[in-house]
């Protein structure tokens, strides 16, 4: 199937209420673990790279997810996350991605909304739909950590401003969630107020960044074979249901997808120490990966919407 772009899909999410998975990929497992979970539960999927995960894999990489997203028998677009500049947004376009983020949300309004718009037009020009973001969540975003005190929920009135003028198709909204494992103490709370206020002047699909559930089963695996993972909590599942009723419909989740990756790799080199096949021990990695996947699709309410 041809890859859709990220538009065609999460319009679909917004006007339907519920909410796409935008899960970031590094190497073949993790590409099988999305597209096979999207596939079971015949959901539409974003599949996500990072600039630090191009740099990682390089072409074999891209041209992988590429070709494994296009074999998918669901709607798949392949997805920039947190594109830093308009150079690296065209290249990932030149290599058939069908969805870009640029994001400039550490700089000014203006900056952000020119530099933004100038991807807008090159994008749209060539068939491919655009994320934007305003406000700064917290966490760690690749190389960067942002501290929990600098964060700025985004504030509706900007927002509809900078997508009027940026001419952006989907918007990352700062809401109290944040990137990693650490997503604060007890629950993290979720602005549902603020989700509800930038929805109600905005048509568009809205992005929840930093919505990995980091479960507590996980967390307990990777720390009880050897892990040090202290205070670590995600977004509750409850929080995510009621987000994509008030417009979220775009949700990132990569946290979730690395910790069981590691949880499993740690426990099977823990209790198989003569262990050295790398299929014997990415293989159920791959399989915790999937299942962690399709759980996270019936939150997001996206099963059987293909
Ligand atoms: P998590 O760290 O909560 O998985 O968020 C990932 C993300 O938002 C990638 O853009």
């Amino acid at each position: 199937m041809a890859l859709e772009t990220g538009l065609d899909i999460l319009a679909k999410a917004r006007a339907g209420q519920y909410g796409i998975g935008a899960f970031n990929t590094n190497n073949m497992e993790i590409t099988q673990a999305i597209l096979e979970a999207a596939e079971e539960k015949r959901s539409p999927v974003l599949v996500s790279l990072s600039e630090g995960a191009i740099k990682y894999g390089g072409r074999p990489l891209i041209d992988m997810v590429i070709h494994e997203s296009k074999q998918a028998s669901v709607p798949v677009s392949v997805h920039l996350d947190h594109g830093s500049s308009y150079e690296s947004c065209l290249q990932c376009i030149r290599w058939g991605f069908t969805s870009v983020m640029i994001d400039k949300s550490h700089e000014d309004e203006d900056v952000n909304t020119k530099e933004t718009a100038r991807v807008v037009e090159a994008a749209h020009a060539m068939g491919v739909t655009v994320e934007a973001e305003i406000g700064r969540l917290g966490g760690v975003e690749e190389h960067v950590v942002v501290a929990e005190e600098d964060a700025i929920l985004t504030k509706a009135d900007e927002a509809e401003r900078f997508m009027t003028n940026s001419g952006a198709d989907y918007l990352a909204v700062a809401i109290g969630t944040s990137h990693g494992a650490n997503k604060g103490k007890g629950r993290p709370f979720i602005h549902h107020d603020r989700i509800l206020e930038i929805a109600a002047l905005l048509p568009h699909p809205l992005v929840m960044h930093g919505a990995s559930g980091v479960p507590a089963e996980m967390v307990e695996k990777f720390n009880s074979n050897g892990g040090e993972l202290k205070d670590a909590s995600g977004i509750h599942e409850d929080d995510v249901r009621k987000a994509v009723t008030e417009g979220i419909a775009k949700i990132n989740t990569d946290t979730d997808l690395r910790l069981s990756f590691s949880a499993v790799v740690r426990e099977i080199l823990v209790n198989d120490p003569k262990q050295f096949d790398p299929r014997k021990i990415l293989g159920p990695a791959r399989e915790a990966m999937k299942q962690i996947v399709a759980d996270r699709l019936d939150v997001f309410g996206s099963t059987n919407k293909a």
